[in-house]
């Protein structure tokens, strides 16, 4: 067997060399962490789940004219993505008052925002992904004026498709994390969203009952992440494939079994 060359490792994914040049492999771990790796540990089956929300909503993003680094789901825990450079930017986009945002200004959690709000952080784990001004990033060089015109204008959109999404199944979006990359063609480059799209960088409360359906769960110790994520993609309709039904029934049943 051959064995193939790992590009990077992250907290929750590792990407190795893809097939072909300018692909790599995304694999999903189900690995969690919080708080910059200051909290770790491990949401059994969260890597399978990932890969298909991330799949499904990448998809549909494609649809509506994102352009996205998916190409197409591989197996269980790897999809196959293009080859981009990440923008060293997060992108967060709030609808609701929650987290750092809460903490920050003294807002309650579950506040409404008057509009959608969209705030960047600086990508430096050493640094705590400090949150920047878009001076900063013109400042430093980060991104471009024009980049950043296309980041927030898509970030804007994926947001008004996504909340309707997630609304049609009971799911209010919070807020959740963007990140962005350059592709290239030649010396030019075009921004393509990148990443994965997830209940471990989104905030997802049940519509009815205000219950946490997303990594807060884990953060803050409130137990029962993994059936939260299932639930996610359960109501997404992601049904596994002939030969994965097996696999699927085996966390299914495992997170009954509470392991
Ligand atoms: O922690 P905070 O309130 O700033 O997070 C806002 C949103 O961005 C949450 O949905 C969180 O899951 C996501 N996020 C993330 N990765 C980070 C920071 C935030 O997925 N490094």
């Amino acid at each position: 067997m051959t064995r193939r060359r790992k590009i990077y490792e992250g907290k929750a994914k590792i990407l190795y060399e893809g097939p072909e040049p300018g692909t790599l492999i995304q694999y999903f771990k189900d690995d969690a962490t919080a708080f910059n790796a200051q909290k770790k540990g491990t949401i059994s089956g969260k890597g399978v789940i990932n890969n298909r929300v991330s799949e499904h909503v990448f998809s549909r993003l494609a649809h509506i004219g994102i352009p996205t680094h998916f190409i197409r789901r591989l197996n269980m825990r790897e999809q196959l993505i293009r080859q981009v450079e990440i923008v060293p930017i997060e992108v967060i986009v709030r609808n609701v008052a929650a987290g750092t945002l809460s903490k920050r200004l003294g807002i309650e959690e579950g506040t409404p925002l008057p509009h959608t709000l969209l705030e960047y952080c600086y990508k430096d784990d050493s640094l705590g992904d400090p949150l920047v001004a878009e001076e900063h990033i013109a400042c430093f060089g980060w991104a471009s004026q024009e980049e950043m015109q296309d980041i927030s204008s898509m970030a804007i959109r994926i947001n008004d498709f996504m909340c309707g999404m997630f609304a049609a199944i009971g799911i209010r979006l919070i807020d959740f994390k963007l990140e962005f990359g350059r592709l290239y063609d030649g010396d030019f480059s075009r921004i393509i969203l990148a990443d994965e799209i997830s209940p471990d960088g989104c905030r997802l409360w049940d519509i009815e009952t205000g219950e946490k359906l997303d990594k807060d769960r884990f953060r803050r110790d409130l137990g029962g992440e993994a059936e939260a994520y299932q639930e996610v993609a359960r109501r997404l309709g992601l049904m596994p494939e002939e030969g994965e039904g097996a696999v699927l029934d085996m966390v299914t049943h495992r997170l009954r079994k509470g392991k």
